[in-house]
């Protein structure tokens, strides 16, 4: 890495600052529909014009809104990520970055302690920040749900058990691709609130039910043929994933497959950028939680008693996939 290189890199943050800035002004909405001058922006959004007028012009620079004349409006590109309006927006997932900023300026502390940032208690009661992570599930979902579907096969199969399903896009959107499946999402009982919400909105009720539960402890009935596990298992350390991924096997059907979507590493840990920082993540704010090389998963699935494995990219991060096994 020359000079060059390092520079850009750590002065990237200045991007994200940018970027999360307009989320939390609310600038992105304005600039949606119509294009508008600086004066106008700055008296609907309550801002300073002098300081919105370089806030404004390094989007620009970055590529999500443009200038013409004297007006200015969010790209063509960038107006689906970025108007609340539109069901592809990526808001809740930026809100998220921007709430949890701060906390990554404490990364040498925890480094040098070995141990996580004070914990939020996700998940268990229906709060606004559970609320808020569920919500930035969904909006990712929406992206990566497609490429989940083309790289599960799940013909055939007719019960799905969805372990830590989050907003339940994925049950949603494979159910939609297998009429003869119905799915259970598993998850904690605050998320599950949520959970509930967006399946009724789906309009999915009579092919999805919930089972309320720590993953951890749950005993899981032998009736499944498919079970997914989606982002589960960067949370939690190397001994519960071969716990979690051992009694999830023997929930399975003969011939019934394990689906683990993660962020994957290569074997040697060295050469996967998003995935590699995103263990620094779970690093801040779980105990025991990191990501995982294809080669570690594969290694559980197979002392689970799983054979076959196929490998999938199902990338909206860089890194993302799809490890199936079959029992
Ligand atoms: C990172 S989210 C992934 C959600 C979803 N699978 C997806 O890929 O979008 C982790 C999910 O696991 C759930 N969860 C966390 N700990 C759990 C536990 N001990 N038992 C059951 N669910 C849990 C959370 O409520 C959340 O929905």
């Amino acid at each position: 890495m020359n000079a060059a290189e390092l520079l850009k890199v750590v002065t990237a943050y200045w991007s994200a600052q940018a970027v999360l800035t307009g989320t939390r002004l609310g600038l992105f909405d304005v600039l949606t529909d119509h294009s508008r001058d600086l004066r106008t922006l700055a008296r609907i959004t309550r801002c300073d014009a002098r300081a919105l007028d370089q806030l404004l012009h390094a989007l620009v620079a970055l590529g999500l809104v443009k200038k013409r004349g004297d007006r200015f409006r969010l790209t063509a590109q960038a107006a689906p990520l970025l108007s609340s309006k539109s069901s592809r927006n990526l808001l809740p997932l930026l809100q998220i970055h921007h709430d949890r900023f701060a906390d990554w300026a404490k990364l040498s502390r925890v480094v040098r302690r070995g141990k996580p940032l004070p914990a939020v208690g996700l998940f268990v009661k229906p709060v606004a920040r559970t609320r808020r992570f569920i919500d930035a599930m969904e909006a990712m979902a929406r992206h990566g749900a497609h490429g989940l579907v083309e790289a599960a096969n799940l013909s055939g199969r007719r019960h799905l058990l969805d372990v830590g399903g989050g907003s339940g896009a994925y049950s949603i959107a494979l159910c939609r691709a297998y009429p003869s499946l119905k799915a259970t999402i598993l998850d904690l009982p605050g998320t599950l609130t949520f959970t509930r919400k967006y399946v009724r909105e789906a309009g999915m009720l009579d092919r999805i039910s919930f089972l309320a539960g720590d993953y951890h402890s749950l005993e899981f009935r032998k009736e499944y043929d498919a079970i997914l596990v989606s982002h589960i298992l960067h949370s939690i350390g190397p001994k519960a994933c071969q716990a979690l991924l051992t009694r999830l096997s023997r929930a399975l059907r003969r011939d019934g497959v394990l689906l683990v979507r993660e962020f994957f590493l290569d074997r040697s840990r060295t050469r996967s950028t998003w995935p590699a920082l995103f263990s620094l993540n779970m690093l801040l704010w779980t105990a025991e939680g990191r990501t995982y090389s294809w080669y570690e998963v594969e290694t559980w699935l197979r002392r689970a008693g799983l054979r076959r494995f196929r490998r999938a990219s199902v990338p909206l991060h860089e890194g993302e996939g799809l490890l199936t096994a079959t029992r």
